[in-house]
Order: structure tokens, then sequence, then C-alpha cells
């Protein structure tokens, strides 16, 4: 049953539009421990906050989620976008901006595609890092401290906004709801605080912290 709903067209864009949103929830308190990075106390609510997850008992499982629920979002992506390459007329190839398809949604595979590739440098850096006697707070920081590490960072949000930008919209047109301006508006907003909070710490770090 599970499987055949996301084998038709319209199961795999519905399948996209749930794991999207879900993958929200996970940014939006993946950002609000993130933030303690940003207070004056040498990390130490961070790190308190980073030794408690690792602590719980429901980490695990919520990670084996985390994982499944991000890698079916790519894999439905791939296979819609392969679907929609083959429902077009061969060699015919759509590089317009019109019809209400802008740069945002038009990039939308290789925004994902690049996002992903950061998430595996980021989790080998930051989850697997070598912390060498330090913390987890040592570690971020650090990183931060270097101009590439920092302005890499700030690139990658820059392709993450784009990416929730039009997913955002997209994901609730996928659900039966109407394109308004309050949901545009709302787009943008989560857009915004989302890309913009995890693209503040960088630069932050990099400018602000000695
Ligand atoms: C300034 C931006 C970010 C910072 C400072 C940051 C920081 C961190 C840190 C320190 C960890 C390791 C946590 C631990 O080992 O306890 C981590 C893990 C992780 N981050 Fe980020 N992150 C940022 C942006 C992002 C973004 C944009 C995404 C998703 C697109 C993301 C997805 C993840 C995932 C999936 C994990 C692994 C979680 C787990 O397995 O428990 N992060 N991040």
């Amino acid at each position: 049953m599970l499987a055949k709903l996301f084998t038709g067209s319209v199961g795999k864009k519905f399948g996209m539009a749930l794991t999207g949103l879900a993958l929200y929830v996970f940014l939006a308190g993946h950002l609000a421990g993130n933030l303690l990075l940003l207070k004056k106390d040498g990390g130490a609510q961070f790190n308190a906050y980073s030794e408690y997850l690792l602590r719980h008992p429901l980490l695990v499982p919520v990670e084996i989620g985390l994982v499944a629920v991000f890698l079916l979002h790519v894999w439905l992506a791939i296979s819609v976008s392969r679907d929609n390459r083959r429902a077009r007329p061969h060699g015919y190839q759509i590089v317009r901006a019109s019809g209400g398809r802008n740069l945002a949604s038009r990039t939308m595979l290789y925004s994902g595609l690049l996002i992903f590739v950061f998430l595996i440098v980021h989790i080998v850096n930051f989850k697997y890092g070598d912390r060498g006697g330090g913390t987890l707070y040592d570690l971020v920081v650090g990183s931060f401290k270097t101009p590439l590490y920092a302005g890499g960072y700030v690139l990658a949000m820059t392709l993450l906004g784009f990416h929730l930008w039009h997913s955002f919209q997209s994901a609730f047109q996928t659900l039966g709801i109407a394109l308004s301006p309050r949901l545009r508006s709302a787009s943008i907003l989560v857009c915004l605080v989302l890309a913009g909070g995890f693209g503040v710490i960088p630069l932050w770090i990099f400018f602000f912290f000695r």
C-alpha cells in the first residue's frame, strides 16, 4: 500500500511534499539549538544542549527516521524529475522563465543535490569531526573563524534559501492549497528565517568572535 502510494506520479509528488515539510520541522529545531552558539557564555549552554541530545534515549530512533525521510525525499525528487523529462517531447528543453517558473523552481533538483553534498561534508566535520580534546563548541567556532568555512557555509545557506523558498509554496500546492499572496509571503518569511538564521551564525562568529 505504502509502496504503491509512492510509485504513481501524484503519489510521488505527495510524498515529496510531506517529507519536505517534515524536514522543515527538523531545520527549525536545529536552528533553535544552533543559535545557542551565539550566546556569550563560552559555549556552556550550547555544549550542555548537545550533551543532553547525545544522552537522550530517542536520539538514535529520531536520527534513523531523519535519514529515512531525507533519503526518501531525495529519491522521490530524482524520480519525479526523471518522469518529467521522459514525458517531454524528445529533444525539447524548457529554458524559459515563463509560466510562473523562476530560477529557484527551475533549479530545484540541482540546489537539492548540492544541499545533499553540503550535508555530507557538514556531518563528517561536525558530528564526527576531530575535536582535538576540545568541545563541540570549540570545533564549530574554530571552523567558522576560517574564511573558507564561513564563506562556504554562507554560500550553502544561500542555496538552501532558494530551495526552501520554492519548495514551501510548492509543497502546499501539491497538498491542494492554492497559491495565495499570503502563502507567497509565508514562504518568503520561512525561507528568510531558516536560511537567514543559519547564515548569520558563521558570519557572526567570523566577524564578532575573538
Ligand atoms: C550555521 C549552520 C549550521 C550549524 C552551525 C550546524 C551545526 C551542527 C552541529 C554542531 C552538528 C553536530 C551535532 C552533534 O554531534 O551533537 C550538526 C549535525 C547535523 N546537522 Fe547541522 N548545522 C548547521 C546547518 C545545517 C543545515 C542547513 C542542515 C540541513 C540542511 C543541517 C543538518 C544537520 C544534520 C542532519 C545533522 C546530524 C544530526 C544527527 O545525526 O543528530 N545542519 N549540525
